[in-house]
């Protein structure tokens, strides 16, 4: 069965729910706001493996392009269930970079599961692009009735998403986004770029509260090409140039612990006593970064010589906050697989999930590290990390 694409009213009410979203990332006033608009919720709040948000009521993040195209018509039939009355699910994952891929991989596993109805082929691409594409069109071949991707990089699809499309197919994008082809049927993840600007933004009001008049910063990126760096760094870097802050020095670090070592061991040597802010684009670099600067004695967190800043806060990026040494950590939830079963149980019953579905995310730091800070315009809230919060976590 081949599903076509489009219908012109989902079309037009997305694009208009998307101008009245205009001028930041405000959400149309009749939609849901994404948790970081308002108080956020507690970590404890946050959807959970086992807390399926529903697939057609979140809000999509007003910067990013809007694939409205994307939605299956409601009046194709969905794919059977296979003889053992499974839904045959492929996906082609990132690989096993950090702790969050860790959380992201277990929520999959753990929503398609057999129990769940579910057979789940599952391929880990060790962060190589070429084995993804190879992955998807193993899917393919094996007549899946699903597939989910989480892209490495966000260029290089469109022919295999053609492939996809031409196989009858759904796919389903999770966290990193494609740019070059809208053949899918929905996107599960977070909002990279306001993670960058609520960085930078928290970083603005929290070097003025410190009284700190100059800000010099090295960053560590993630995977060059993949939407999260991409979204990160320039989120970062809008609020940097706006401030007239320096950025030293920009290089990634894969989004490993190595990499991050790595790259950090190299900016200690040459920027020694340059730098007073160092943001790493995961936790899994901030804990490399961290190695490298014990080893150069360099000192780290809430009064000391250098701000470190970074994104995921899994549990062991919080455990790092509660000690005294990430000083503000901005989250990425890892945990879209109860949403992408609630767009797949839409697509079974013949409906029509949304396009774009936004997983909201909390920022995190210790008492006397939260300011207040807004985003676009709209104020942010950040929830005080104590033991519960970190209990709590992914
Ligand atoms: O795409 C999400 C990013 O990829 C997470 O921030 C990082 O930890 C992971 O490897």
């Amino acid at each position: 069965m081949k599903r076509k694409i489009l219908s012109v009213l989902l079309t037009a009410a997305f694009v208009a729910a998307t101008i009245a979203g205009c001028g930041g990332s405000q959400p149309a006033a009749d939609t849901a706001a994404p948790a970081q608009e308002a108080a956020p919720a507690p970590a404890a709040e946050a959807p959970k493996a086992e807390e399926p948000a529903p697939a057609a009521e979140e809000a999509a993040p007003a910067e990013e392009a809007a694939p409205a195209e994307e939605a299956a018509p409601a009046e194709e039939a969905a794919p059977a269930a296979d003889a053992g009355g499974l839904i045959n699910v492929g996906f082609a994952q990132v690989g096993h970079e950090s702790d969050w891929r860790t959380a992201s991989t277990k929520s999959a596993q753990d929503v398609f599961s057999e129990a769940n109805g579910y057979n789940l082929s599952f391929v880990d691409c060790d962060n190589d692009s070429a084995a993804q594409l190879e992955a998807v069109r193993g899917f393919i071949e094996q007549g899946v009735d699903y597939i989910i991707i989480d892209p490495i990089v966000s260029t290089g699809w469109d022919t295999v998403l053609t492939e996809c499309d031409d196989a009858g197919i759904p796919v389903i994008v999770i966290d990193r986004t494609i740019d070059d082809s809208d053949k899918y049927v929905s996107w599960v993840g977070s909002d990279f770029l306001t993670e960058g600007k609520a960085a930078g933004e928290w970083l603005k009001s929290y070097v003025e509260k410190q009284g700190i008049k100059e800000v010099n910063a090295l960053i560590i990126q993630g995977t060059t090409g993949s939407s999260a760096q991409i979204g990160r760094t320039d989120g970062f870097k809008e609020i940097a140039d706006r401030e007239g802050w320096t950025i030293l020095d920009m290089q990634t670090g894969d989004f490993t612990e190595e990499g991050g070592q790595q790259v950090m061991e190299s900016y200690c040597k040459s920027y020694a006593g340059k730098f007073n802010v160092v943001v790493c684009e995961n936790d899994n670099e901030a804990f490399g970064a961290m190695t490298a600067m014990d080893n150069a004695g360099v000192t780290y967190g809430p009064g000391n010589d250098v701000i470190l800043i970074s994104y995921d806060a899994c549990t062991a990026g919080l455990k790092e906050v509660k000690a005294g040494k990430i000083t503000a950590d901005f989250e990425c939830n890892p945990l879209a697989a109860p949403t992408v079963e609630g767009v797949i149980k839409t697509l079974q019953s013949g409906g029509t999930p949304e396009a774009k579905i936004l997983v909201p995310d909390n920022w995190y730091a210790l008492k006397d590290q939260i300011v207040d800070f807004s985003v676009d315009g709209k104020a942010m809230s950040m929830i005080e990390v104590t033991d519960e919060v970190i209990e709590a976590q992914y």
